[in-house]
């Protein structure tokens, strides 16, 4: 019998790595279940870009000494019109970047880069749009309900790599977005749309564009259900910047992060709401975190949080109640569980409360996810608030870290934090004793009160 010609290999969508043969686990990256089998490719010979070979003399591949005046290398960026998106972004959209914006469906990805297209466009920028997942006519008329009309704005939809690519150097927009690189397809591969090769491989032809051309090319990318970007890793290292845009179902707004950023700071922040009119910034997040705060304050505190160079007020409510079960509950929605435990037991050795045979529930409000330590003083506040049935002063905000032994540490940023609270009307701020030094020069009026800190026992003692 005659072989078929046809090879096949088993490529792991996680990693990319390849095998002969299906694996249940790959040795690679070790992910369960991700080989997936596809048509062994060709051999490409032109895998990535190349700006010209030193040889030919192409300028753009001679290296350029640092010492050059700056001017020359800085960086040309694109304002969208929008503060929050421009911040995110680390001050604009730079000129031929490649970025990656990440999202759950329907959270509003397609939504967010045609109002950005659209303010763009009001600062005379050429964009053009590509959707591979909505026709022309879903796009425009999407677009002129949110009010975005302008002769330099041109949609299209096509899902062909090549033909974007063609059309991209025949337009030469100044931006390109291309909606969900999952959608994207070469033909010359025999892989579907949406799998690890062709993801990469569209991602380095579009990689190519941006970098040659200078044109900034945008990528929507859809995530897998534990919130990864789908597709393989190297796409995150491929791109210059990826966008993470995420929010909670029942709440309206919504939170866009830089989770790397080659040209400003990671883990900036933006606040969107989405209403009957697309996406609206949030100029003041802490005014809208801090909204429904009643009046019944026990077991609820202020914190005084950083997200990125921004300082961002949130609410932290605790509730214990005491256990039925041998192994009480601990419960913790936008804080790490594993830190309540921790600070639960820190909590319990060095203060005279039984934390051990109670539930404990802890929750953000609003959604935010707070990864920082200095998010440990207002938790233990609002814990032993609720546990002694202690009111907490409304108008107070904490904000520290607490280590094993009771101490509480110094947090970075404490001026721009007390000054966020000043803004929002807080009156008194119970922070670390090591942050005095560091706030020798804060002015505050006089109504104002900063209370230093050295221990959870100072704490107990205040509440
Ligand atoms: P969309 O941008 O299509 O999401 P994605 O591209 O991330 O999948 O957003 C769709 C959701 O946004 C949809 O559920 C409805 C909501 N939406 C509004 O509430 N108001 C609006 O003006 C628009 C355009 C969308
Ligand atoms: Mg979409």
């Amino acid at each position: 019998m005659a072989k078929s010609k046809t090879k096949t290999i088993y490529t792991c969508q996680n990693c990319g790595a390849q095998r002969p043969r299906w694996e249940g686990k790959c040795t690679d990256c070790g992910a369960w279940n991700s080989f997936v089998e596809e048509l062994q490719l060709p051999e490409v010979k032109t895998r990535g870009w190349s700006t010209g070979s030193p040889e030919k003399g192409s300028p753009s591949a001679k290296p350029v000494s640092l010492d050059q005046s700056l001017e020359e290398v800085k960086l040309d960026r694109f304002d969208t019109d929008y503060e929050e998106l421009n911040r995110v972004l680390g001050g604009g959209l730079a000129r031929g970047s490649f970025v990656l914006l990440g999202g759950s469906p329907g959270i509003g990805k397609s939504t967010l880069l045609l109002q950005m297209a659209g303010g763009l466009a009001k600062h005379k920028h050429k964009v053009l749009y590509i959707s591979g997942e909505e026709s022309v006519s879903q796009t425009g008329s999407r677009a002129h309900r949110l009010g975005i009309r302008s002769p330099l704005i041109e949609i299209g939809c096509e899902s062909n790599l090549h033909s974007i690519m063609e059309l991209a150097r025949f337009k030469k927009p100044e931006v390109l977005v291309v909606d969900s690189i999952q959608t994207m397809f070469l033909p010359d591969l025999q892989a579907a749309p949406g799998s690890v090769s062709q993801v990469r491989e569209c991602a380095g032809h579009l990689m190519g564009l941006a970098k040659q051309e200078g044109i900034t090319v945008i990528l929507i990318g859809h995530v897998t259900k534990d919130g990864n970007i789908a597709g393989p890793k190297v796409l995150e290292h491929m791109v210059d910047c990826v966008l993470s845009f995420d929010g909670d179902a029942s709440y309206n707004f919504r939170l866009l992060r830089a989770l790397k950023n080659r040209f400003g700071a990671a883990h900036e922040l933006g606040v969107f709401q989405m209403n009957s009119k697309g996406l609206e910034e949030v100029a003041n997040p802490s005014e809208l975190f801090l909204e429904e705060r009643g009046d019944q304050l026990i077991g609820s505190a202020v914190f005084a949080s950083m997200e990125g160079t921004r300082p961002l007020l949130c609410e932290v409510q605790a509730l214990t109640l005491s256990s039925p079960m041998a192994m009480p509950r601990r419960t913790a929605l936008g804080i790490d569980v594993n830190r309540l435990h921790l600070l639960t037991a820190v909590l319990d050795r060095h203060l005279d409360v039984r934390l051990s045979s109670n539930d404990i529930f802890i929750n953000v409000v609003g959604g935010l996810k707070l990864v920082e330590p200095a998010a440990d003083l207002a938790v233990a506040a609002a814990i032993l608030s609720t546990e002694g049935r202690r009111d907490l002063d409304a108008k107070t905000c904490f904000f520290g870290e607490i280590g094993l032994t009771g101490e509480v540490r110094g947090v970075s940023f404490a001026e721009n934090r007390i000054k966020e609270g000043d803004k929002l009307g807080f009156q008194h701020f119970v922070i670390p004793y090591s942050n005095k030094r560091h706030l020798a020069d804060l002015k505050l009026s006089k109504d104002k009160k900063i209370t230093f800190i050295k221990n959870v026992r100072d704490l107990s003692r205040l509440i």
